[in-house]
């Protein structure tokens, strides 16, 4: 029987060295795309695959993903007064449902392997979606919601993949591809940051993940792998041939938010998909992009 996939995991203990100093005393997912920070994109998508419970993995300096998404009596409070229904709405909106949302830490910054063991109390021993805020993703149907909708016929592990540049696949988890049908792409290996030379494909996995709750087992045995750190992809390696194994060629365009340029290629792209700033920022960009030219 396939179990339903009702929790989630975020992993948001990461330092976010590469944004500094804007990172300094704010955690990287709480950086805006637009007028959203990261991490509230990837609960809505979460919860636009049916994710009853939340798990986020955080450390120290990460109190501001908590105070996100509870309750802010003082701002609801002036902006009813002032009659600001809309965003009233919207603040309200944000808050997860009571008992519905888990913290836990990773103490040390051992690998996102070691991130997601260390919720293994919490998952207990179902299925677990994984979501990684950084790997942010524009499409019609939020990707979680396109690999739920594989997972509830084929069970077993999923994880998204797209292809990369040959030469970037050093940068990702690449997958051993097998069969192919659908949107589904059957796994036969899977190898973390491998050298352009030794990948066996260029088709990367992207940060979202359902796995079966056998991945907490092989992630406690805590092996260190690529960049001496405890992959989530060595564990996941490990499941291969115990059950269905699939990567799932989403549909959409996903940005890398990671990195800088990755980012603001997102905000401006999430930017234009909006009703109320399209236009507005079209005109803005094509003088900027004139002026920059000169
Ligand atoms: C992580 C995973 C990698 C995956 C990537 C997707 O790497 O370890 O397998 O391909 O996310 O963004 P990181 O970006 O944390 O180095």
């Amino acid at each position: 029987m396939i179990k339903r996939v009702r929790k989630a995991i975020f992993p948001v203990g990461g330092l976010g060295t590469r944004f500094l100093p804007a990172t300094k005393s704010m955690p990287k997912e709480m950086l805006p795309v637009v007028d959203k920070p990261l991490i509230q994109y990837a609960v809505e998508e979460a919860k636009a695959a049916g994710i009853e419970e939340f798990i986020f993995v955080t450390g120290r300096g990460k109190q501001a993903i908590e105070d996100h998404f509870d309750y802010s009596y003082e701002l609801e409070e002036t902006l009813r007064t002032r009659g600001k229904n809309d965003l009233l709405a919207q603040a309200r909106d944000v808050v997860l449902g009571a008992g519905a949302i888990f913290y836990t830490r990773q103490q040390e910054p051992l690998g996102l392997g070691h991130a997601v063991w260390c919720a293994r109390a919490l998952a207990r021993d179902e299925p677990v979606a994984v979501l990684l805020a950084d790997d942010l993703i524009l499409s019609r149907k939020p990707v979680l919601a396109q690999m739920v909708e594989d997972y509830d016929r084929v069970g077993g592990n999923l994880v998204a993949v797209m292809e990369v540049p040959r030469e970037h696949v050093s940068r990702y988890g690449i997958l051993h591809p097998g069969a192919e049908r659908g949107r589904m792409v059957e796994v036969k290996g899977l190898v973390e940051k491998p050298k352009v030379a030794d990948a066996p494909s260029n088709l990367a996995v992207i940060g979202r993940y359902i796995l079966q709750p056998e991945i907490f087992a092989h992630l406690e045995l805590k092996q260190k792998g690529a960049g001496g750190e405890i992959q989530l992809t060595d564990g996941m390696a490990r499941m291969i041939g115990h059950g269905p194994f699939h990567g799932h060629r989403f549909e959409g365009t996903r940005f890398d938010c990671g990195d800088k340029v990755g980012f603001l290629e997102a905000t401006i792209a999430f930017a234009l998909d909006r009703e109320d700033i399209r236009e507005g920022l079209k005109r803005r960009l094509g003088a900027l992009l004139l002026d920059g030219s000169k």
